[in-house]
């Protein structure tokens, strides 16, 4: 039982993070440390974003982002690449079929124009079916997604769509990939690295960070937890003084 298993806990929803973001690393070093190739720390690290999606919707988290592929991933050998783009195939695969009964939209976020013409068609056959579900919990899954790359886009668009306005903060907002979302109020990184890798970078202004050693496979609804409940000491001030 994680101590969010109890939700009934008074105030305790107020102190829950919204939208919890997270950047699934630490799948390669998995499995070197068992003799495995790469791509089986990949599929490790897709069953763990699974429990913890499950876990996050239970526990009241309306908005879970995960990394699953950068912009600058494609750098990565030929099979790693496809056999990461194996597991978003299967997963988009399986959502198509049981995300009404699951009760959590999912969403991919990112430039899905390089991805294979079998996978864009399952991201748009997911996008459908996640707007006809009422639900409060969404996960989105970033999959070719660069922050810089999705600011300059979001600016192009802008560019194009609304020549001659101002463009303002909410203006910009409205061309990201995460547009109408809240901004992440908590940003998990495993495996020990200690930085954004170009996640999120306008989202992120005011995200409180939390980071761990454990890998991504090994990472434990008790990690969220963990993570949770040191989102609940921090004094989040936006600039502001007391
Ligand atoms: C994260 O794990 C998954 C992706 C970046 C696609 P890594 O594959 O980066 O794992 P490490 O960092 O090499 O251990
Ligand atoms: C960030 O991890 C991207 C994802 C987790 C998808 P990387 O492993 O690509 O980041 P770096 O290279 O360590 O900065
Ligand atoms: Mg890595």
């Amino acid at each position: 039982m994680g101590i969010f298993d109890n939700k009934k806990t008074a105030g305790q929803d107020l102190l829950l993070p919204r939208h919890i973001a997270i950047i699934m690393d630490g799948n390669g070093r998995w499995a070197k440390k068992r003799g495995l190739p790469r791509t089986a720390g990949h599929a490790a690290g897709a069953e763990t974003f699974r429990r913890i999606a499950t876990y996050c919707r239970d526990i009241g988290v309306e908005y879970l982002t995960v990394y699953a592929f950068s912009t600058e991933n494609w750098k990565r050998s030929v099979q790693e690449v496809s056999s990461i783009m194996g597991l978003l195939r299967r997963y988009l695969e399986e959502a198509v079929d049981s995300m009404t009964r699951e009760r959590v939209r999912i969403k991919v976020l990112g430039d899905t124009s390089a991805l294979s013409p079998d996978i864009q068609e399952l991201i748009r056959r997911t996008e459908e079916i996640g707007s006809k579900i009422d639900t409060k919990a969404q996960a989105n899954l970033c999959v070719n997604y660069g922050g810089r790359d999705e600011i300059v886009r979001a600016v192009r668009r802008w560019a194009a769509e609304e020549p001659g306005t101002q463009l303002t903060e909410d203006v910009l907002s409205k061309y990201l990939y995460t547009a109408g979302m809240p901004d992440p109020d908590l940003i998990i990184r495993p495996s020990g690295e200690i930085r954004i890798s170009n996640f999120l970078l306008w989202q992120s202004a005011y995200s409180e960070f939390y980071f761990t050693d454990v890998l991504w496979p090994d990472f434990t609804t008790g990690d969220i937890d963990r993570a949770i409940e040191e989102f609940r000491k921090r004094d989040r001030r936006y600039g502001g003084a007391k």
